[in-house]
């Protein structure tokens, strides 16, 4: 607060707990002079961009098949903390101290996993310590007051990595933007999550949930869930495009070989210009407003080709593509490539470059997305981190599994706290796209 001495930090612990895949991860406490404590854990994904921050696993094959992070909690007791060590609690401070500490482009030395947790819990420490709420402090730390209850990209069925490769696209996702509020939005998702549900029982399919929580069943193709989720959205008596529509992370860095995209299921294989001929034809026909990593991050031409054929009509997000980098970022809004950023704090590995990814956003002229990880944890950081942004859209998994329901429900609660001061987004981050209907401009804020 105004006046206050700043309090510094007094000691930094780490221990290894567990993921929502049963998997270690770090967890990190600062304790502050004035006996406050921040925590924060972090996530892991499971796929990949090759430009992330690396985390730091053991690969010490007695313990937790080589996933042990002993290592990265060692180096936060051993040296990360011994630097923070009478340092104030301000996150740009501490995150600037952990980078030249570890003295590596990509945090391979003492590891994403360990300098993250540190970096996230410093914030919550000195939220805590300023008496403000995580969100409010985001805010304050990126000097902006426009905070916003972020429209959810919900998955409601999964692929890829997420799913032993039942289906080659990852995700398949529903955007509620036409709700009036998130708890609406997420009564609608509910719906279509459940009806969903029932129609698979009643088509004598598995109902198992895959590693966000949505359903992995062994669809005949592709496509299928497409047709699936638009027919369920109507039965639920939602209308598509106006209540809500669809979004997809095609996450094609990871089928993408030798300058082919293979997929498994249909057993095709398909140029760039093939695949953005197969996604154009979907935006054709089904109410698909975004398009996930829709090329492979390698894949320049195809990311050109993609972007001039659907940047004007649906948004399309980088994941792997930019891997929440400013640098990267800067370089691919250059070539227009995408015209969206998905926000994932472990990519980059601290909270400053987090909102330093986030400030190339607004720079270019993209839409950020904030993002949880397939292997999450019951953290909901990212939720206030959403919030305090004011990014308008949140993308966390689907609505069951508590790693996933503790950021939804953390949403509904400042949704209530804030009412007045933060609106839901609803379809504000759309209207740019061509695929909005008109009429739809008349109901959002
Ligand atoms: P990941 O997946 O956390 O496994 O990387 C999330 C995504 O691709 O968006
Ligand atoms: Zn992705």
């Amino acid at each position: 607060m105004a006046g206050d001495l700043k309090p510094v930090i007094t000691e930094v612990r780490a221990r290894e707990v567990l993921d929502s895949r049963g998997l270690p991860t770090v967890e990190a406490e600062v304790v502050l002079s004035t006996g406050q404590i921040g925590s924060a854990i972090v996530p892991a994904g499971a796929s990949r961009g090759k430009g992330e921050a690396k985390e730091k696993r053991d690969r010490d094959q007695s313990r937790w098949e080589g996933e042990g992070v002993l290592t990265a909690v060692a180096a936060v007791e051993r040296e990360i903390a011994p630097i923070l060590k009478g340092i104030p609690a301000d996150p740009k401070i501490v995150d600037s101290a952990m980078l030249e500490l570890d003295g590596t482009p990509d945090k391979n030395r003492l590891g994403a996993n360990a300098i993250l947790a540190v970096s996230l819990a410093t914030a919550r420490a000195a939220a805590i310590a300023s008496r403000m709420p995580l969100f409010l402090y985001i805010s304050h730390l990126i000097g902006q007051s426009s905070l916003s209850i972020p429209t959810p990209m919900v998955n409601i069925i999964s692929g890829g990595h997420h799913a032993s490769w039942r289906l080659d696209v990852q995700d398949y996702l529903v955007i509620p933007y036409g709700a009036q509020s998130l708890r609406e939005a997420l009564d609608w998702v509910g719906r279509i999550y459940h009806g969903v549900r029932r129609r698979l029982s009643a088509q004598g399919h598995p109902t198992l949930l895959a590693d966000e929580g949505g359903f992995s069943f062994p669809a005949k193709s592709n496509e299928e869930p497409l047709s699936l989720l638009t027919d369920v959205i109507q039965e639920v008596g939602l209308t598509p495009l106006r209540d809500v529509a669809l979004g997809i992370d095609v996450a094609a860095s990871h089928f993408f070989l030798n300058s082919r995209y293979r997929w498994r299921l249909e057993g095709e294989e398909f140029t760039s210009r093939e695949l953005a001929e197969i996604l154009f034809n979907w935006l054709e026909r089904y109410p698909i407003i975004s398009v996930e990593d829709g090329m492979a991050e390698d894949d320049l031409e195809g990311w050109d080709v993609l972007s001039k054929s659907l940047r004007r009509k649906a948004q399309l997000i980088g994941d792997d593509l930019f891997v929440t980098n400013p640098t990267r970022i800067k370089w691919a809004a250059e070539k227009n490539f995408a015209n969206a950023v998905l926000i994932k704090p472990n990519q980059a590995g601290t909270l400053t470059e987090t909102l330093q990814a986030h400030e190339v956003c607004r720079e270019v002229g993209y839409n950020a997305v904030v993002s949880a990880r397939s292997g999450d944890t019951e953290d909901t950081f990212i939720a206030d981190l959403a919030v305090g942004l004011g990014v308008g859209q949140i993308k966390i998994g689907s609505i069951a599994r508590s790693e996933r329901t503790a950021k939804y429900n953390r949403l509904l609660r400042l949704e209530e706290q804030l009412s007045g001061a933060a609106r839901y987004a609803g379809a504000l981050p759309f209207r740019v796209f061509a695929r909005l209907p008109t009429d739809q401009e008349g109901s959002v804020s």
